[in-house]
């Protein structure tokens, strides 16, 4: 055990339990949200259905994203703290991608900001392609904290 417990004892096992389970919710609503963005394009602006989409991407923002994203990071940076691990290459990296996952999350919301207006400033097969950002992050993330390269 000695090496994977800092000074918050074993409880950084319980820690870690609930980083994971918290991460699990943001990236699904990371998959999700611009999923339902690219849905939400395909109907008119002032209708029924724009109304509605907009209403689903709020409680997924409100209700899943912004709560799991505080979550993750609160857990984190408590994991982070106890195992001393500052000073590794493979840690900074590890912040640099959680950091753009964060800034990608921030821009989700400011999209459907605009969505709510009635803007569409994104084509489809543009936003398609974003939806691939929070795969390639998760995969690269989990690499570095699992296999740790360097
Ligand atoms: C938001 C800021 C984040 C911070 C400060 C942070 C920090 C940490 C730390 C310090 C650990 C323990 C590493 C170890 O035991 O060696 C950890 C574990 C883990 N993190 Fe994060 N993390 C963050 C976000 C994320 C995100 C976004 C993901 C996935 C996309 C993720 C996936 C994981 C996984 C899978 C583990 C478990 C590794 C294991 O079993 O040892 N983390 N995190």
């Amino acid at each position: 055990m000695d090496g994977l417990v800092g000074f918050l004892g074993t409880a950084v096992l319980w820690i870690k339990a609930a980083h994971v389970i918290f991460v699990i919710f943001l990236i699904a609503g990371l998959f999700m949200l611009p999923r339902f963005f690219v849905y939400h394009h395909a109907s008119a602006v002032g209708s029924a259905e724009d109304a509605l989409w907009i209403e689903r991407e709020k409680r997924l923002i409100k209700i899943i994203l912004n709560p799991s994203l505080i979550l993750v990071w609160v857990f984190g940076l408590a994991l982070a703290f106890s195992l001393g691990i500052w000073d590794q290459a493979w840690f900074h990296a590890k912040l640099l991608l959680v950091l753009a996952l964060s800034g990608y999350h921030g821009w989700c919301v400011g999209y459907w900001k605009k969505l709510a207006r009635g803007e569409r400033p994104l084509s489809e097969k543009r936003l398609r392609l974003l939806n691939e950002v929070p795969g390639i992050a998760t995969a690269l993330i989990v690499i570095l904290v699992i296999a740790k390269p360097f």
